[in-house]
């Protein structure tokens, strides 16, 4: 088999890169490890930055999003029995962002990638990536129980956090950052209409909850537990009294409905430096992770599968690589500024039962401050819409 682009991954960085390259008339073939049923069944995060869902458009991709979307102008933070809310369009020079859960990008990208006969293979697992220092890369998977070989130009691994692609770049050239935090997240989709209308940031002393939502009729809850948690321990009476303490505020009530996923996941910072090694390019949660705090991962996926696709378009139509050489550095840009952002809130909403009595005090007083200052809630505003920069 032969392809221009071979991309490993079918997560929303791996669609969409096939897309926005179908866009400009480039072939590429998406080898994915898992079914289709698991990658449309997966919940993740839902929260969309104006480029995200601006990118999803130009893409053809955005009829769904467009109709199903939440819109939201604005944040509510609440600590210590208090609610503020942030707007979003008046601190931004009118920016939003927007709900709509990624499992659902996912099945929009998969359907319409399908529709356009695009060579989209399930059950495919990656097993090498080799020559991605030459100009004649190949990629071992397996189909079927049977492997095949797929010769590409470029390979564009979007093969998630725990890929292959990422340890395909030489031990000696590859750099991580990495720092981990003693809390996790566990996630429930519940059936019932939000008790809210933007999303509600809860610090307690009971630990960090967060109120989303997927739509008029589905929630979305988050409640901070130990990294060991385990699933088994939280039956739906506890989520929902555990929801209610840390959410709490006097003359508001959270409504509860019948649970329907639930999941926990592990909370990290990650950064793979450099982003490119040779003919071979990393997007999305293959180079980098985010605590889902800031609400960056998703949208840092689909900023960098952007910046990809412009250059393999430089490339394929008239042989320019200043695109393809800046990937990397253009893309680390960004994804450095959503890592401290992410550690940001991470740091400023969750409790820590090992931190000291003195750290407590100043993170309620920081909250305070994000809370009620014009300047601290402009920067909270301007980077949760997404910062871009000046020059
Ligand atoms: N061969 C083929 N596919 C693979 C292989 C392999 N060897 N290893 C992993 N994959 C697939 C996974 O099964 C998964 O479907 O790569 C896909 C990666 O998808 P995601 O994990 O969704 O990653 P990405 O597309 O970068 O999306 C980033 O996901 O975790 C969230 O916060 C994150 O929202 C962000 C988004
Ligand atoms: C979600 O809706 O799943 C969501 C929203 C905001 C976050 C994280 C997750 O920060």
């Amino acid at each position: 088999m032969r392809t221009r682009v071979a991309i490993i991954g079918a997560g929303p960085a791996g669609l969409l890169l096939s897309q926005l390259l179908h866009n400009r008339g480039i072939d590429s073939v998406l080898l994915e490890a898992r079914g289709r049923e698991y990658c449309e069944q997966r919940q993740r995060a839902g929260m969309l930055e104006q480029a995200t869902v601006d990118v999803l458009r130009e893409a053809g991709a955005a009829d769904r999003l467009e109709r199903e979307g939440l819109v939201h102008h604005g944040i509510h933070l609440r600590f210590a029995g208090e609610n503020r809310h942030i707007d979003f369009p008046s601190r931004t020079g009118g920016r939003s962002v927007t709900v709509y859960g990624q499992t659902e990008i996912v099945k929009d990208l998969i359907a319409k990638r399908l529709d356009e006969g695009a060579r989209l293979y399930f059950d495919a697992p990656v097993t090498a990536i080799e020559g991605i220092d030459g100009d004649a890369p190949r990629v071992r998977f397996v189909r079927d129980g049977v492997e095949e070989t797929l010769d590409c130009d470029f390979v564009a691994g979007c093969d998630g956090f725990h890929g292959v692609s990422r340890p395909a770049i030489p031990a000696d050239v590859l750099r991580t950052y990495e720092r981990t935090y003693p809390f996790a997240w566990l996630g429930v989709l519940a059936d019932v209409a939000p008790s809210t209308d933007d999303l509600i940031y809860a610090y307690s002393e009971r630990g960090f909850a967060l109120h989303s939502m997927r739509s008029a009729r589905v929630s979305r809850l988050y409640l901070q537990v130990d990294p060991d948690a385990d699933l088994a321990d939280w039956p739906d009476e506890r989520i929902w009294a555990e929801l209610r303490e840390r959410l709490a505020l006097p003359g508001w009530t959270l409504d509860e409905g019948p649970i329907s996923d639930r999941g926990i996941t592990p909370m990290r910072s990650f950064v793979a430096e450099p982003m490119s090694f040779g003919r071979l390019f990393l997007a999305g949660d293959a180079a980098h992770i985010v605590p889902p705090t800031g609400a960056k991962g998703l949208n840092l996926a689909m900023a960098d599968v952007r910046v990809l696709a412009d250059a393999f378009g430089r490339w394929f139509e008239s042989g320019a690589r200043e695109g393809l050489d800046a990937y990397s550095e253009t893309c680390l840009r960004r994804v450095w500024r959503a890592e401290h952002f992410s550690y940001w809130m991470t740091t400023l909403l969750h409790h820590d039962s090992g931190a000291s009595a003195f750290d407590r005090r100043a993170q309620v007083a920081h909250l305070r401050y994000v809370a009620d200052s014009a300047a601290a809630m402009d920067s909270l505003a301007e980077n949760y819409v997404g910062y871009t920069w000046a020059q």
